[in-house]
């Protein structure tokens, strides 16, 4: 990650991104890992707090979260969407990795932005999920700083793509 974000840096015309430092990137990726394969209890954590969110999801619009919940058909979308952040932590912090962020961000955007999701909704998806990490990871201001600098760069390059103007 900090590669990655040292290089969209140097890329980008106006540059919002700015670089973890090295214990940050492992303290993302070793704190992901304690809760990465809970998939459907974030995404569960999201629609509970966010009704709005779980609204926009024609499969689940109007239904009962707790009926919706051990549904196969929502572990599935859970997997899908909790898994990008499982994907980006995964990359290496080459060329290659960077190359492959950058497009998966970029895209994630796009297909967000066909929906007309708003960047107010990214935003309770991004509470949600620090508030889910911070109740079930090893949290403390080292972890919550690292996980703030670390999203503030994802979603530079995600808001770009929402706006029509990818990076
Ligand atoms: C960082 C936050 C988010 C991530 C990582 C994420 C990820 C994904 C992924 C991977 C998919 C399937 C592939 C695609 O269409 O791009 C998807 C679909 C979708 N997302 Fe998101 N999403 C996020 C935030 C949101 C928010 C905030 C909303 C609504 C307020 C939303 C609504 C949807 C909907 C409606 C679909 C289509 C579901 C379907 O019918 O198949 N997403 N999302």
């Amino acid at each position: 990650m900090k590669f990655l974000v040292l290089a969209l840096c140097i890329a980008a015309a106006s540059c919002d991104l700015v670089p973890l430092v090295d214990d940050q990137a492992i303290l993302i990726r070793s704190s992901w890992d304690e809760v990465k394969h809970n998939e459907v209890d974030i995404l569960y954590a999201i629609f509970k707090a966010n009704p709005d969110i779980q609204a926009r999801f024609p499969q689940f619009a109007g239904k009962d979260l707790d009926s919706i919940k051990t549904t196969g058909q929502f572990a599935v979308h859970a997997g899908r969407i909790v898994g990008v952040f499982s994907e980006i932590s995964a990359l290496q912090p080459d060329e290659s990795g960077i190359s492959a962020a950058k497009t998966l961000i970029n895209a994630l955007g796009a297909s967000h932005r066909g929906r007309g999701i708003s960047k107010a909704q990214f935003n309770e998806f991004r509470a949600s999920l620090i508030t889910y990490l911070s109740q079930n990871v090893s949290w403390g201001d080292n972890v919550a700083q690292a996980w703030e600098k670390g999203f503030n760069n994802v979603y530079f390059i995600l808001f770009n793509a929402l706006d029509g103007t990818p990076i």
